[in-house]
C-alpha cells in the first residue's frame, strides 16, 4: 500500500497511529538537532519529523531531499510541541520511521506556493507544477463540484446526458470554425463544434425531451479574458415548453449552484428587456451589482448655442454619486479614459454640483446655473453629485457611456466580485444588421424564433430591425453567462428565417438541410439554453479570468505555451491529406 492515509487527514485522535503517506517535499527546515519536511499532496500538508539523536542516518537522508521530490515515508503520528494553527493538520507532526525517495525533482522553474514568484507565461509553460499550487488546485476542485452539483440538478429533472460528435459540418454562420481535413475524403473538411446546436435540436426531433451535455465548443475568434477557443458549456434543451418555463427550469439550476456553492438564496432573478438594457446601461450585459443608470437628456440641453449637444442625436449621462468633489486631475483622467480608441468617445463634459447647491461645469460658457440645474433635476442628482455626459449617435454613445459606467463603478468599489448581481435580459432583437456585409445577421443564430406577434414583420423589409426574438440570456456580474431561445420548429417559418439571413433555398438546403428534413418528421415545440461553464465557475470564484478554471487553457493568441501547439505538420501528414501549404508573405 503506498499510502493509509493522505497529507491533510491526520489529527490529535490519530495520535499514536503508524501511518504511510506519499507527496510531494513542499520544503524542509534543518534545526541541527530536528529536520522537518512538509509534505503535500492534493488534500494538505502534513509535517514529517526526522531526529537526529534517535535516527542519524534517516536524517541525514532527509536533509538530502530536494523541493518536490516524491517521497514515502512511514511513522508514527505524535502531538507537535509548537502547533500551527493555520492547517488542518497543525497539531500532529509524523515521527519517521522509513523514508523511501519515489522519484528525484529537479527545482521547478517557481515556488510551489500560493504567491508563487512564477510570472504567468512560465506558469502556463510549466502548468502541470502551477496545478501543484493551492489556487489553482482550488479552482478545479470548485469546478468539479459545480459540475457534478448540475448534472445531479438536471439528471433529477429527467434531463440525459447524450454526447453529440465532435467532427461536423461547417457553418458560416456565427463565429469562424476551427476545421479538421478529412484524409478519406481529400479536400474536404470537417468543423469541430461551436456548440452542439443543430444536435441538440434533432434530439429534440427524436424525442429525447430533455438533454443536457457538458461539453467542450471551439470557436475561432479573438481572445479575452472571458474567451477561449476551446471552452465548455453546460448546454440544455427541452421540449414542449414555453420561455416562461426554460427560464424557471434554468433559473433554478443557477439558484441551486448559489445555495451550494455560496450559500446564498435568491429572490426572482430580474428581467430587464434588452431595449432596457441598452437604454439603461448601454449594455445586453448589465452589471446591476451598482446603480448608476444613465440619464437621457437630449431636450433639456438643446437650443443654448452649444453645438456638440445641439447636433447629437443623443445626450445622455450617469450620475456619479458623493463624487462633485473630483479634482481636475481626476476629470481629466475620466476625459482620457473615455478617449481612449477602446473606448472612443470625442470627449467627455462634466457637470460637478456643489455640496453649496452651486454648479461647475466643463460647459459654463453655454449653461448658466439655472440651465445647470434643469439638467440637475433631470438626471437625479442632488447636491454633492457629479454629472458626466456623452453624446453623439444614439447606439454608439451608449455603449461608451457604458465603460464609463463600468470604470466609474470600479474606481467608486461598486463591483465587488463577491456580490452577485443575477438577471435574465429577454426580448433580443431576432436580427442584427452589419454594416461590412450590408445584410441581417441573426443575432443569437438563424433557428431562434421571432416573438409571434412580430412574426408579420418578416413579410416588410423595412421593419426587420425591429423584429423581436424569443431570446434570453442570463448575465451575471456585467458578464453574459448563458443564453438561448425558443427555436423555430416550423418549416415555413425556418424557410422564411433562412430567407431574411440571405439564403437562397439551394443555399440553405445545402446547409441545413438535415435539420430542414428532420422538422418534417414531426418537430416538438422546443427550447433551450447553454451556460458558459468557465464563465460561470469564474464568476462564482470572484475572479477575472477563466483561464484559472480550465486545466490547460490558451494563452492570449490562442497558443498551448506547453505543448507549442498549433505547430507545424509534417510533409508526410500534408501528403497524406493532400493538403499543400503555400504560405503568402
Ligand atoms: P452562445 O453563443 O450564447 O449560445 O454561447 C453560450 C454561452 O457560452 C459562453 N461562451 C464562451 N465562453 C468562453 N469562451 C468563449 N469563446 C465563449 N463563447 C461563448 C457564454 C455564452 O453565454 N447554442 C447556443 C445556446 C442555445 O441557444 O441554446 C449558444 O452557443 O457564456
Amino acid at each position: 500500500m503506498y499510502r493509509t492515509n493522505t497529507c491533510g487527514e491526520l489529527r490529535l485522535a490519530n495520535v499514536g497511529q503508524t501511518v504511510t503517506l506519499a507527496g510531494w517535499v513542499q520544503r524542509s527546515r534543518d534545526l541541527g538537532g530536528m529536520t522537518f519536511i512538509d509534505l503535500r499532496d492534493r488534500y494538505g500538508i502534513t509535517q514529517l519529523a526526522f531526529n537526529m539523536e534517535t535516527n542519524a542516518p534517516l536524517c541525514e537522508q532527509a536533509r538530502k531531499l530536494g523541493r518536490e521530490y516524491v517521497i514515502q515515508v512511514t511513522g508514527k503520528v505524535i502531538e507537535r510541541s509548537s502547533k500551527n494553527t493555520k492547517i488542518p493538520t497543525g497539531e500532529i507532526e509524523i515521527e519517521v520511521a522509513e523514508l523511501v525517495v519515489l522519484n528525484e525533482a529537479k527545482t521547478p522553474p517557481f515556488t510551489i506556493e500560493d504567491q508563487s514568484d512564477g510570472g504567468d507565461d512560465l506558469r502556463m509553460k510549466y502548468r502541470y507544477l502551477d496545478i501543484r499550487r493551492n489556487p489553482v488546485r482550488r479552482n478545479l476542485e470548485m469546478r468539479h463540484k459545480m459540475a457534478m452539483l448540475v448534472r445531479n440538478y438536471l439528471s433529477d429533472r429527467d434531463f440525459l446526458e447524450i454526447e453529440t460528435p465532435m467532427l461536423i459540418k461547417s457553418t458560416p454562420e456565427g463565429a469562424r470554425d476551427f476545421v479538421v481535413p478529412s484524409r478519406m475524403n481529400p479536400g474536404e473538411f470537417y468543423a469541430l463544434p461551436q456548440s452542439p446546436q443543430q444536435y441538440k435540436q434533432l434530439l429534440m426531433v427524436a424525442g429525447m425531451d430533455r438533454y443536457f451535455q457538458i461539453v467542450r465548443c471551439f470557436r475561432d475568434e479573438d481572445l479575452r479574458a472571458d474567451r477561449q477557443p476551446e471552452f465548455t458549456q453546460i448546454d440544455c434543451e427541452m421540449s414542449f415548453v414555453h420561455q416562461e418555463d426554460v427560464l424557471n427550469m434554468f433559473e433554478g439550476l443557477a439558484k441551486h449552484l448559489f445555495k451550494e456553492m455560496k450559500g446564498l438564496e435568491f429572490d426572482q432573478f430580474p428581467r430587464m428587456t434588452w431595449h432596457d438594457a441598452m437604454r439603461l446601461y448601454g449594455s445586453d450585459k448589465p452589471d446591476i451589482r451598482f446603480g448608476m443608470e444613465f440619464k437621457e437628456v437630449t431636450d433639456v440641453v438643446k437650443g443654448h448655442g452649444f453645438g456638440l449637444f445641439d447636433n447629437s442625436e443623443l445626450v445622455v449621462g450617469i450620475v456619479a454619486e458623493g463624487c462633485a468633489e473630483y479634482t481636475r486631475k481626476q476629470l481629466d483622467a475620466l476625459t482620457d479614459f473615455v478617449k481612449r480608441p477602446q473606448v472612443g468617445a470625442g470627449g467627455m463634459v462634466y457637470i460637478k454640483y456643489n455640496a453649496d447647491g452651486s454648479f461647475k461645469s466643463s460647459v459654463d460658457k453655454f449653461y448658466d446655473a439655472a440651465a445647470l440645474k434643469d439638467i440637475a433635476d433631470r438626471m437625479g442628482s442632488k447636491p454633492g453629485d457629479l454629472m458626466l455626459l456623452l453624446c453623439g449617435p444614439a447606439m454608439k454613445t451608449r455603449t461608451q457611456l457604458c465603460a464609463l459606467r463600468l470604470e466609474m463603478g470600479q474606481q467608486l468599489g461598486l463591483r465587488d466580485p463577491q456580490k452577485f448581481a443575477p438577471l435574465w435580459v429577454i426580448d433580443f432583437p431576432l436580427l442584427e444588421w452589419d454594416d461590412e456585409t450590408q445584410r441581417y445577421y441573426a443575432m443569437h443564430h438563424p433557428f431562434t424564433a421571432p416573438k409571434p406577434e412580430d412574426e408579420p414583420l418578416l413579410d416588410d423589409p423595412s421593419k426587420w430591425g425591429d423584429i423581436r426574438a424569443n431570446a434570453y440570456d442570463i448575465v451575471m456580474n456585467g458578464t453574459e453567462v448563458g443564453g438561448g431561445s425558443i427555436r423555430i420548429h416550423d418549416r415555413t417559418l425556418q424557410n422564411k428565417m433562412f430567407h431574411t439571413l440571405g439564403f437562397t433555398d439551394e443555399s440553405a438546403a445545402a446547409q441545413f438541410g438535415f435539420l430542414m428534413d428532420a422538422f418534417t418528421y414531426g418537430a416538438p415545440p422546443h427550447a433551450g439554453l447553454a451556460f458558459g461553464f468557465d464563465r460561470l465557475c469564474s464568476i462564482f470564484a470572484g475572479a477575472d479570468s477563466i483561464r484559472d478554471f480550465i486545466a490547460f487553457p490558451k494563452n492570449n493568441s490562442g497558443r498551448d505555451v506547453m505543448s507549442q501547439s498549433p505547430s507545424p505538420i509534417s510533409q508526410e501528414q500534408l501528403d497524406e491529406l493532400q493538403i499543400k501549404v503555400d504560405l503568402k508573405g
